[in-house]
């Protein structure tokens, strides 16, 4: 081959054309080259590797992602010491992202009696503990009621453990994510009893659409994929009883029965 070539590579390529004896000149060779090109441009992509076969580090996380960390996070926790220390290091939920502070727990570890409220509020959000605003201290004085405190018999936690904006209920989604946790933290602390404070708790707990006032003054069972199985009785949030006194006496017929049941336990 005697022309010369415009670019190095096809220079290349005509050499070695021209060494095995194959003549070729260069309108040739580029019209060779351009339908190699378009060939390779007209080639399917090789189809992408599924979400799930990336290491875990490379993967952009989905709700379903974030759901399985948390199960994961929740099952490795032996104490609920742990399992206090592997929520707060989770960041699955956006809510912790406006929040100042993880509340988790209080109380007695082991209690036979855990309260399991809706969320933070702004003095939870501001300490880091659960229900130490008003309606805490209404929850201490309803508790006082029946014999129970969180200095002596009683666990206190809640469904979602970061302060939503505004105060507003969790979502469906962000109460998903946080149910791993809630799971775990009940199958640890084995309650004889569990109350659910208000119908966010409730219904979250329960899986259930009915609404609070309609779940409370009946017992449920509560079972958990870890192997809890016990009762579960909803009551009015304390909050709920500050708006609506008058609600009051329901809600005392509710303590008396969960005192009677403890009794009986
Ligand atoms: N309301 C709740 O449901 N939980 C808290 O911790 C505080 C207020």
């Amino acid at each position: 081959m005697s022309q010369t070539s415009s670019s190095p590579a096809l220079k290349a390529l005509t050499d070695w054309w021209a060494e095995m004896g194959v003549e070729a000149d260069e309108t040739q060779m580029r019209a060779w080259k351009k339908a190699a090109e378009e060939t390779a441009k007209a080639a399917p992509a090789p189809p992408p590797v599924p979400p799930e076969r990336l290491p875990r580090h490379l993967r952009k996380k989905t709700h379903e992602d974030w759901v399985n960390d948390a199960k994961e996070l929740a099952a490795g926790a032996d104490t609920l010491d742990a399992l206090k220390t592997a929520i707060e290091g989770y960041d699955g939920c956006i809510l912790k992202e406006a929040a100042r502070k993880t509340a988790v727990f209080d109380g007695v570890q082991g209690a036979p009696v855990m309260v399991i409220g809706e969320g933070p509020g702004g003095e939870e959000d501001r300490i880091g503990l659960p229900f130490v605003g008003k309606a805490g201290k209404l929850l201490d004085k309803m508790l006082a009621a029946i014999g129970l405190s969180r200095t002596e018999n009683t666990f206190i936690t809640n469904v979602n453990y970061w302060r939503p904006p505004g105060n507003r209920n969790p979502s469906d989604e962000e109460l998903e994510l946080c149910r791993p946790f809630v799971d775990r933290m009940i199958e640890l602390g084995q309650p004889k009893l569990i109350i659910a404070a208000g119908g966010v708790a409730a219904k979250s707990l329960l899986q259930s659409r009915t609404g609070i006032m309609k779940l409370r003054g009946t017992e449920h069972v509560l079972k958990t994929p870890g192997g809890y199985d016990g009762p579960l009785f909803p009551i009015f949030h304390p909050a709920f009883l500050l708006r609506r006194p008058e609600e009051k006496s329901r809600a005392w017929r509710d303590l008396l029965n969960i005192q009677a049941r403890l009794e009986a336990l």
